[in-house]
């Protein structure tokens, strides 16, 4: 990178002449402080990155209260803010206001990006739309508590400030020490939305990701989790595989419940060593068996939580984040590690790497069941308790830093009791996230399409999961599971085995269309085209870098008695070109298909359908 951030995630060049930075050195002679602004600029992105660096010259110690990454000024004129709000279950739900005067705010107090507001701010003219007009936005490359403000003075302009959040925040910079803030990836779109999504796609699937996999086209997989929650054995893993391998599916993931003695969520995290009493022949033998049905093997783990009932609480129960003299919270079950202590988070890569030394495993489900509290370290003291949080967060990089270098051919997934950690600091360690433990197709649609709005489609991983749907219960056909999940990085969180035969068929065609369009879904164009947000309608679609090829989803919420024949504009295609519908072979215009549009076909009187079309250059 063009500077040094230590250990943060950042974005980065492969090339020296990449990108230019600038930086701004101001300093405050009566502190004996320097702040270093620095600002780099992309040759042919447009982005701006910024961060700040604080370096205390003087000889005594400075407490920082507050240090934000960026701050700008934008002109005098109506704005509204774009934001990603949601909930557990209901991540990223695109939101828009116009911008009143005083100050708004966005943030998480939660000790991780959180579920409920995603380190993203857009900033749009009021008329600009998802093709049209001008947008800046700014995203934050980081996990942990972050604040966005935005604040209207009287003369109606508009300070943009973003940053770690400033609650529970203070850090003690010794004397000749420096402090590096995260960094801010700004995007500036004239083309609307779209345009600046796209240009946050590329950015963060190229100079963002690092992992081999990141150009790679992804593995399916199938995930035990909703199949077998805890209550599995070697048989019935076997039952999966079995079932799942003729259907086309690649990759098998073990998911919560291998380890220590957990057979519910009361024990056992901390302890990463298998269960033998479930599985007597370890993850050798399963690892074994899915090798063998030709998949790769996928292994969970939770390494930043701990339960009361394991082998290393009982040894080291100081090594929880907690108050001295005071009651600890659990949430599901858990406190959370110290990970500000380098002892702590050692202890956890020593037991991880004596799992991944041993048995070959191919892919890692990194997950994170609760949010922080008591955000306090018993190792710590008084003065520099402000800096728990943000030394948390240091430390799980640094394990997530450790662990992809140790094992570059390992694919690693991000997950946060669904997507509670969905953000781009993640991003430099895992190329691929999971976006929410919701899989009903119609709530996916929504949280898809607000995630879309920054991160690459090859980071929202999406799966097929039962119907009825396993939070909601609402019933959904095949199709309309399948369009949703192959609209992202696909998947099936079901058990194979309880299939239909129809089902199957239905699952083998499903993997079948993936394999030969995944390229196109996972690094071609994304358009939105119809917003769940805004209409019973919902489009998208993706075309590859040439043009030539375009994958079109369509998807009705509710059917209606006397439907109204509804018409999809498309977008990006080649407007001289004539394309090939293949599943109906008729041949289109590319300006007919993006200026007249294409009806969405046919009429639909039942609830939750979709349509998928593939279209081809005729030359
Ligand atoms: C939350 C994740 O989002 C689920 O997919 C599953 O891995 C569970 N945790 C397991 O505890």
């Amino acid at each position: 990178m063009l500077m040094s951030k230590r250990s943060l995630p950042q974005t980065y060049v492969e090339g020296e002449d990449e990108a230019q930075t600038l930086i701004v050195t101001l300093r405050d002679a009566t502190l004996g402080v320097t702040l270093e602004l620095a600002y780099t600029i992309y040759r042919d992105r447009p982005v701006i990155t910024r961060s700040a660096r604080l370096i205390n010259h003087s000889e005594q110690a400075v407490d920082l209260e507050k240090v934000a990454s960026m701050q700008m000024d934008l002109p005098t004129q109506p704005l509204d803010a774009i934001s990603l709000p949601g909930s557990y279950a209901r991540e990223r739900q695109l939101s828009r206001e116009r911008l009143h005067r005083g100050v708004t705010q966005f943030e998480s107090r939660r000790g991780a990006s959180s579920h409920h507001m995603n380190p993203f701010v857009a900033l749009a003219d009021p008329n600009t739309n998802e093709f049209q007009g001008n947008v800046l936005g700014a995203l934050l490359i980081y996990s942990d508590n972050h604040q966005v403000s935005l604040e209207r003075d009287p003369i109606g302009q508009t300070r943009l400030t973003m940053g770690i959040n400033e609650y529970n925040f203070d850090w003690r910079l010794a004397a000749g020490d420096s402090f590096q803030t995260p960094e801010v990836a700004m995007v500036y779109s004239t083309t609307g939305l779209n345009g600046m999504s796209q240009t946050y796609h590329d950015l963060l699937r190229d100079r963002v990701a690092r992992s081999r996999y990141k150009h790679d086209l992804r593995p399916i997989l199938i995930n035990n989790w909703e199949a077998t929650y805890f209550d599995f054995d070697a048989d019935k893993i076997q039952s999966i595989l079995d079932a799942a391998a003729p259907l086309g599916i690649e990759m098998f993931v073990l998911d919560d419940g291998w380890f220590g003695h957990r057979n519910d969520d009361n024990s056992s995290l901390g302890d990463w060593f298998v269960n033998r009493n479930k599985l007597p022949g370890g993850l050798a033998d399963i690892s074994k068996r899915t090798h063998d049905k030709g998949m790769r093997f996928g292994l969970w783990f939770e390494p930043e939580n701990i339960s009361a009932d394991s082998d290393l609480y009982r040894a080291h129960p100081d090594w929880v984040l907690g108050v001295p003299d005071r009651g600890r919270t659990l949430s599901r079950n858990e406190y959370v590690l110290d990970f500000s202590q380098p002892d702590v988070v050692d202890n956890i890569f020593e037991q991880m790497t004596a799992v991944l030394d041993k048995v070959p495993i191919d892919y890692i489900k990194w997950d994170m069941n609760r949010n922080l509290t008591e955000v306090y370290s018993l190792h710590s003291d008084s003065a520099h308790e402000g800096e728990t949080s943000h030394r948390f967060i240091l430390g799980v990089y640094d394990l997530m830093e450790r662990l992809t270098k140790r094992y570059p051919q390992i694919l690693f997934e991000g997950c946060s009791g669904g997507g509670g950690r969905f953000d781009a600091g993640l991003m430099y360690y895992m190329p691929q996230s999971w976006p929410s433990d919701n899989n009903d197709p119609i709530e996916r649609l929504k949280i898809q399409y607000g995630t879309s709005l920054v991160y690459p489609i090859s980071a929202i991983t999406a799966h097929v999961g039962t119907s009825p749907d396993e939070l909601l219960g609402w019933s959904t056909s095949m199709k309309m599971r399948g369009a949703v999940a192959m609209s992202g990085t696909l998947g099936y969180e079901l058990d194979a085995a309880q299939l239909s035969d129809a089902d199957k068929q239905a699952v083998k065609r499903q993997v079948a269309f993936y394999k030969q369009h995944r390229e196109l879904v996972q690094y071609g164009t994304f358009y939105r085209l119809e917003s769940p947000f805004e209409s019973n309608t919902v489009a998208w679609m993706f075309v590859s870098p040439d043009q030539k090829e375009a994958l079109l989803f369509t998807f009705v919420i509710l059917g209606a008695v006397q439907p109204e024949p509804h018409i999809t504009k498309l977008a990006g295609l080649d407007p001289q070109q004539t394309y090939v519908e293949t599943d109906t072979n008729k041949m289109y215009g590319g300006d007919e298909l993006m200026q007249l549009g294409r009806y969405t076909t046919p009429v639909q009187t039942s609830d939750f359908t979709a349509q998928v079309h593939y279209f081809k250059a005729k030359d």
